[in-house]
């Protein structure tokens, strides 16, 4: 057969089995491999039926994706899978660990399924811009119906063995040896005499059933959910085949709509972004054998908004955790903040009573440093104050153990001073959570200048227990997420001086895919914390760095966001939606005024350039310090961080896939016309000059 698929007999029952570590792509190797094994099992009269197994941690969780975008190899998956469909004798596939994408549409294309409980199924390609393309909507429809198949390929979430159970996806929960549960069904079915049954041949589910009105239903849900994505709806059309064309011909239309799928922009930018998150977690540098410290116990220093939600997410993973404050009522004030917290999902329905309490038991509360001599990691979330954090850092020395991991979560201080207020600056790190903590999937890993590679790697291996993408990064204001992000706002207040309002400007990014614009952002995380930046910059800064005014204006007037209940929208009491500020357009008007610039109209694109490019331009300075290891990290952060559409794949991907000379050329013009700030980073010049992008570094 075949290296990674062979094929065995036991008795009456030919089980082909399946191994390309690590998740059992379906590769060429495997394709070929499990199309040639079908067919000898069928050619072989001793063999009356035949078990599909994988070995490893899972089934096969889909389509290699390393092949997208490479000329196809024969035999394609749709091949396969019909082959294997059409076979007359029975076929089982045995499920383990997560049957994805082709994975399960081999598996639908057996003709029986049964899988451990702790399974999952489900077809996630439109999270890569694609739709199933190997029969997935065409058969699942048949075994679940038309809107709960929809309602699984549109999400593209997987749903657990026993609820495929109860749809009818498998036909048995097993335990125990997968081989052997194979066998055991495969013999059983034999004995009652069953035969080939054949999804696709199936319409029990299709029928009687008003389908269309569930795809005009989930028509509609796409438009307004997701409009600027190209796959969803057309996972609907190919869904809809399923009752409106013969199988043959319904596998014809999911194949055109896979086609356009395939060799969609989105699809290369989803498909960069699963990848990148991947490659986020290898460290160039790190030697290969450095030992990773056990983390069995942690704490956290202060217990205000960042301090409780990195508590919740030790707790989340099981790991017990102290909360040290400043005095005792706020120290209770903080368990009650996580209690609260805990609460609010239990009302959501996503906790239980008592997870919530388990978890609970889990954090404690402490206003003694010497309480923490026990722990493996402490977090330090004070004030965003040196001083503060000096004090904080030496009675970390002074009382932690040796060998414990001392991690600050400053957003914008210099680890490297931090860590010289210990003895022990290779235990120091940074754990740069976003706000919420327990919630924002990012983590950037701070390596300080004399942060061990134990520690580095013991950091990035408590971020994977607290199931957050961290990805490392070097020392320098405000990291990369920030530090990006600052050249992101100042530019979207420039905007605003110069004739646009924050609705147009927050509707165009928003358009383009961001989760939130820049001025609904500064709403919710308060004015006051941008104009602190500011005033830093303005007295540190050289004159020839202009910042915008709108935020001091604004600040006199008493507008700080959501917080005071106006900012650049205004909020009802107890609403955080969005209305538009009567008060803004004479703020702006005035700004506007003091600077010399008669206000006009701007467009989209211009809206996008000035301030995407802004990201861009000072990603590209990141790289070039070796601040970020490589330019999809940097997409990484932008991704899980700050509501980057994925379906642009990061700003260094969106830079790349419209030609960095575009982008260098635009930012030169920006550069005469809007001074210093857009001064072009020296390896975009490079870049653009030689033809080249950033992944080719
Ligand atoms: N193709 C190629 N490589 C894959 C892969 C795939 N489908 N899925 C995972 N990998 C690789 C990862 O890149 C990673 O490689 P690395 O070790 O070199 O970095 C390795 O497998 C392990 O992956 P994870 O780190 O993600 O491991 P986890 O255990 O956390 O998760 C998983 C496993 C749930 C299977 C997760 O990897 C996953 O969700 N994979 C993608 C599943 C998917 O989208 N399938 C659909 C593909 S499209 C398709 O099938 C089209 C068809 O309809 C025609
Ligand atoms: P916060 O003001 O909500 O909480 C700080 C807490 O620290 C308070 O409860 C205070 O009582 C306590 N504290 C102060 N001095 C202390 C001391 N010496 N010992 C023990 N506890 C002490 O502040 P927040 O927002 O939680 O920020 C904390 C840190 O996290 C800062 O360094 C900040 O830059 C950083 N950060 C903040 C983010 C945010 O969005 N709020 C995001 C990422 C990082």
């Amino acid at each position: 057969m075949s290296d990674v698929v062979t094929l065995e007999r036991h008795g009456a029952i030919a089980v082909v089995r399946v191994n390309n570590p690590p998740v059992n792509a379906l590769g060429i190797a495997v394709r070929e491999g499990l199309q040639n094994s079908f067919n000898a099992a069928e050619a072989d009269p001793a063999v009356k039926a035949i078990v599909l197994v994988c070995e490893g941690s899972t089934f096969m969780a889909g389509a290699d994706i390393k092949e997208f975008g490479k000329p196809p190899k024969s035999p394609g998956l749709p091949e396969v899978v019909n082959g294997i469909e059409a076979g007359t004798k029975p076929s089982v596939a045995v499920i383990h660990g997560t049957a994805l994408g082709g994975g399960l549409e081999v598996a639908v294309s057996c003709h029986y399924r049964i899988a451990l409980k702790s399974a999952k199924v489900g077809l996630p390609e439109v999270k890569l811009g694609l739709l199933p393309g190997a029969g997935g909507t065409q058969r699942l429809p048949r075994l679940v119906g038309v809107a709960k198949a929809l309602d699984m390929i549109v999400s593209g979430d997987p749903i657990s063995a026993s609820e495929a159970l109860e749809l009818g996806v498998v036909d048995a929960l097993i335990e125990g040896d997968l081989t052997a549960a194979g066998i055991a069904y495969a013999e059983q079915l034999l004995a009652e005499g069953k035969g080939a049954r054949r999804t696709g041949e199936r319409t029990d589910k299709l029928d009687g059933v008003d389908n269309a009105a569930a795809v005009a239903a989930k028509r509609a849900e796409v438009s307004k959910k997701t409009p600027g994505l190209f796959s969803p709806q057309r996972c609907v059309s190919a869904v809809e085949a399923a009752f409106t064309l013969p199988l043959a011909e319904g596998l014809k239309r999911e194949r055109e709509l896979f086609g356009e799928c395939l060799v969609s922009p989105q699809r290369a930018a989803l498909v960069h972004a699963f990848f990148s998150e991947r490659q986020a977690s290898k460290i160039d540098d790190l030697p290969k054998d450095t030992p990773v410290r056990e983390i069995n116990r942690a704490g956290v220093i202060g217990g205000g908004t960042m301090g409780v939600g990195i508590a919740i997410c030790f707790a989340n993973a099981g790991i017990p955790v102290k909360i040290l404050e400043i005095s005792s009522e706020a120290r209770d004030k903080a368990l009650e903040r996580a209690r609260d917290t805990y609460g609010m999902s239990v009302k959501r329905g996503s906790l239980t009573e008592d997870a919530l309490e388990k978890r609970m038991a889990l954090i404690s509360g402490i206003t003694d440093y010497a309480d923490l001599n026990d722990v493996d990691v402490v977090v330090e979330a004070v004030f965003e104050d040196m001083g503060v954090k000096q004090k904080v850092f030496e009675a970390l020395d002074a009382n932690c153990k040796p060998g414990a991991i001392l991690a600050s979560n400053t957003s914008s201080l210099d680890l490297n001073a931090i860590a010289a207020f210990t003895k022990r600056p290779e235990d120091v790190v940074g754990l740069h959570f976003f706000s919420p903590a327990n919630v924002m999937r990012l983590l950037e890993v701070v390596r300080g200048a004399k942060t061990s590679f134990e520690v580095l790697a013991t950091a990035m291996a408590i971020g994977k227990k607290l199931k957050k993408v961290s990805v490392p990064v070097g020392v320098c204001d405000g990291f990369v997420g920030n530090r990006m992000v600052f050249q992101y706002g100042r530019e979207s207040e420039f905007l605003l001086e110069e004739g646009g309002t924050p609705d147009q400007i927050d509707g165009v990014l928003r358009k383009f895919g961001l989760a939130m614009g820049p001025f609904a952002m500064r709403d919710l995380s308060g004015l006051d914390i941008g104009l602190a930046i500011r005033t830093r910059q303005r007295q540190t800064l050289p004159a020839e760095f202009k910042l915008p005014t709108i935020l001091d204006k604004m600040a006199e007037a008493g507008m700080l966001g959501q917080k005071t209940g106006k900012g650049f929208y205004l909020y009802e009491k107890g609403s955080r939606a969005p209305l538009t500020n009567p008060e803004l357009p004479a703020i702006l008007e005035a700004a506007s005024k003091q600077q010399g610039i008669e206000r006009r109209q701007l467009t989209d694109e211009y809206i996008i350039e000035r301030t995407i490019y802004a990201l861009i331009n000072e990603g590209a300075k990141i790289l070039e310090e070796g601040i970020a290891q490589r330019s999809s990290d940097i997409d990484v952060i932008y991704l899980n961080g700050y509501g980057f559409p994925a379906h642009q794949g990061g700003p260094m991907f969106y830079a790349d896939s419209i030609g960095l000379d575009r982008v260098y050329a635009r930012i030169c013009e920006f550069h005469q016309q809007h001074g210093a700030w857009w001064k072009p980073a020296p390896l975009l010049e490079k870049l653009a000059k030689e033809g080249r992008k950033f992944a080719d570094l």
